[in-house]
This record gives C-alpha cells, sequence and structure tokens, in this order.
C-alpha cells in the first residue's frame, strides 16, 4: 500500500466584498447580529458581471494547486470535484474542470456531500492513491451559493451565512511511511435530511409543479435550515468525528498541531476549541472572511494556513467537517 499526501493547494475567491452592512438592503438585519450569532463580518459573493461560475472558480483554484505541487494538468490522473452549487443539474463540475483546464480525457467524479464534501472527497482520492489506481488526483471544493440565496427579511437566517468560493489540493503518491493521510472517518444520518436542504427544484418537485402550484408561500426553491437543530447536531458530531480520527491513530487532543474545522460558525469551532482545550494557534479560522462556503471551506482555510506558515512538516493536521445530510467525518494528516 502507498501513502497520500497533498503536495499543492491553492484557493480562488471573487473580488467582490459583501459585508454585513451591505445585506441591510435587501433585509432587516445588523452587522452586530450576524457577528454575534456567527462571526462573520463580510463574504464574497459572485458580481454576475465576471465570468466567474462554481466551475470557474473550482478551475482557478485547481490551476494554483497543480502548479504548487510542480505539476501540469497532463500529470494528473483523476478529479474528484465537491459542490452543491453545480453549474449545471447535469452533468456535474467535474467534467466541466476537465475541459476548462483542457486535461487529458481522465476521469471526473461528482460528490454531493454539502460542508463535508472536501472531507469525503479527500477520502476517497486517498482509497484510489493508497491502492495504487492513481498517483496525482485533482481534489476540489466549489460554490457559488450567492445566486441561489434569498435576498429578503424572509431569508436571512440562511442568506447571511454563505458565501462562495472554491479551493483545491492535489494528493500524491507518497511512499514515506507514517506521513500524508493517516485517516479518514465518515458519517451519514439522513433522517434529518431537510432540517438543511435545497427540496425542489428535484425530481421530487419538478418545476412545472412548482409554477402550476404558483404558491407565494412554497419557496422550496431556496435552501431551509433549521438552525438550532443543526447548530446542537454540529457541535456534537465535530467533537466524535475528531475524537474517532485520534482514536484511530492512537493519538490524543495534545498531539494536535493545527485544527482545521468546517466554517460554519464560528461558535460551532470556538466550542470545539475550547472542549479540545486548543490554543489560538492550533486552530484556523477564516469564516470572518469568508462566511460559509461548504465544499471549498475547508479547503481554502487550509490553504491559508498553510501560505501562513502555521502548517510545517510532520505537524499534525486534523479536518472535521459537519452539515446538511447530515453529513460529517475528519481526515487526520501527517503533514
Ligand atoms: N439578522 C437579524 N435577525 C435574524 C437573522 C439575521 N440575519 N436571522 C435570524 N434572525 C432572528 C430570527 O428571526 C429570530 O428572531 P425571533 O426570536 O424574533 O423569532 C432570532 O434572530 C433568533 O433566530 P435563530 O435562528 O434562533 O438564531 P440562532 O441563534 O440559532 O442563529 C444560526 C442562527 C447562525 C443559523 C445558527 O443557528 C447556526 O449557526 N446554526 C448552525 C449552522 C451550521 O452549522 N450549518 C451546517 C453547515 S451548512 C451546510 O451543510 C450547507
Amino acid at each position: 500500500m502507498y501513502s497520500s499526501k497533498i503536495t499543492g493547494l491553492g484557493y480562488y475567491v471573487p473580488e467582490n466584498v459583501v459585508t454585513n452592512n451591505d445585506l441591510k438592503q435587501w433585509m432587516d438585519t445588523s452587522d452586530e447580529w450576524i457577528q454575534e450569532r456567527t462571526g462573520i463580518k463580510e463574504r464574497r459573493w459572485i458580481d454576475p458581471k465576471t465570468e466567474d461560475t462554481t466551475a470557474v472558480m473550482g478551475a482557478k483554484a485547481a490551476k494554483i494547486a497543480i502548479d504548487r505541487a510542480g505539476l501540469t494538468k497532463d500529470d494528473i490522473d483523476f478529479i474528484v470535484f465537491a459542490t452543491l452549487s453545480p453549474d449545471m443539474y447535469f452533468p456535474g463540475g467535474g467534467v466541466q474542470i476537465q475541459d476548462l483546464l483542457d486535461m487529458p480525457t481522465i476521469g471526473a467524479l461528482d460528490v454531493r456531500n454539502q460542508c463535508s464534501g472536501f472531507i469525503y472527497s479527500l477520502s476517497v482520492a486517498d482509497q484510489f492513491i493508497k491502492t495504487g489506481m492513481y498517483k496525482n488526483i485533482l481534489v476540489i471544493g466549489s460554490e457559488n451559493h450567492s445566486g441561489g440565496l434569498e435576498r429578503s427579511t424572509r431569508g436571512r437566517g440562511v442568506t447571511v451565512i454563505f458565501g462562495d468560493g472554491a479551493g483545491a489540493a492535489v494528493l500524491s503518491r507518497s511512499e514515506e511511511k507514517g506521513k500524508g493521510i493517516l485517516s479518514s472517518h465518515l458519517h451519514s444520518e439522513g433522517k434529518h435530511a431537510k432540517e438543511l436542504a435545497l427540496i425542489g427544484p428535484s425530481t421530487n418537485r419538478w418545476v412545472p409543479e412548482i409554477m402550476e402550484d404558483n404558491d407565494p408561500e412554497d419557496v422550496s426553491y431556496f435552501p431551509h435550515m433549521n438552525g438550532q437543530f443543526v447548530f446542537k447536531h454540529a457541535v456534537v458530531r465535530f467533537s466524535e468525528a475528531i475524537i474517532e480520527g485520534l482514536t484511530a491513530n492512537g493519538l490524543q487532543k495534545d498531539d494536535i498541531d493545527m485544527l482545521i474545522p468546517h466554517q460554519a460558525n464560528l461558535r460551532i469551532a470556538q466550542f470545539i476549541q475550547k472542549k479540545f482545550q486548543l490554543s489560538d494557534d492550533k486552530v484556523y479560522n477564516n469564516i470572518m472572511r469568508y462566511g460559509n462556503t461548504t465544499a471549498a471551506s475547508i479547503i481554502i482555510a487550509l490553504t491559508e494556513a498553510w501560505e501562513e506558515g502555521k502548517i510545517k512538516d510532520n505537524d499534525l493536521v486534523v479536518l472535521a467537517a459537519f452539515g446538511s445530510g447530515f453529513t460529517w467525518g475528519s481526515v487526520v494528516i501527517k503533514w
């Protein structure tokens, strides 16, 4: 068995900054409420006049990651692409990346695990590399939330949280024992699917049906979140996933050098930090600047932490996520 390690990281966020005060033009909200409840100060929302889309942002992040890995597009054997906001209902975004980067006709797999999307994608890529099937895999998380959010007071509980952006990693084969991805643990609990979901349009509720009903109260085409219910589950599942990852490797919380939690809410990350008694330099958060970018959040944060020199050789890096599905999981990496 080989091991797999991250050899390149990159991210891209749209230039357009939307502050909490900017949101007041659409809804009854305040900078104070948003910061106090979520920690978010601003987010990036795609300017529709630009070329950016979920796939385009993913391709921009991917180019940086491939370059930093010291590779070219022709060295990549496979693409794993995570998003809940694809450019098209079908096909998925992975094939768009293959085309946008003018890559050879390699396989492209789409992962739909929302905020856990990057954790699931990394785990999938890890299995392909460990078995020897592929040498270099491009793993991408990208989201264009802004186009599909309800910009009104009715939608404010969800809309203020989400931001756009993309991150990418190159996962490569390695023969160094005890380094790279040590473990991944993945979970789901579908009975809570509708607590955080975008119900329609879907095969269960096609557009003609929605139009025929013409019910102004039916906004099932906007995301719905039972915030407090999700919050309560998140703090429990985040902790479980981290403990599961540490235990599987015979490690303790004191062994963690860097925890990158999915950026869902700064209060959730702070709760986890306190629970695991981690100092500020051992947890990386950027939700203040980007909001929740779902499948892109962990990889953007990981890239920034690495760029800032906060992740060094031999560090123990723990990634953990929880989100819609519900889905959750962790990845433990020896850098
Ligand atoms: N501005 C001002 N007031 C608001 C806003 C807003 N943006 N949003 C809601 N409110 C109001 C509500 O209407 C409510 O008013 P009321 O008491 O008069 O009815 C009050 O504030 C409290 O609302 P809650 O929804 O109870 O607020 P809460 O403290 O729970 O915070 C939040 C909401 C931030 C969404 C929080 O519940 C949360 O972070 N939940 C978890 C999110 C998460 O982890 N998601 C998973 C990942 S996302 C994914 O997978 C796609």
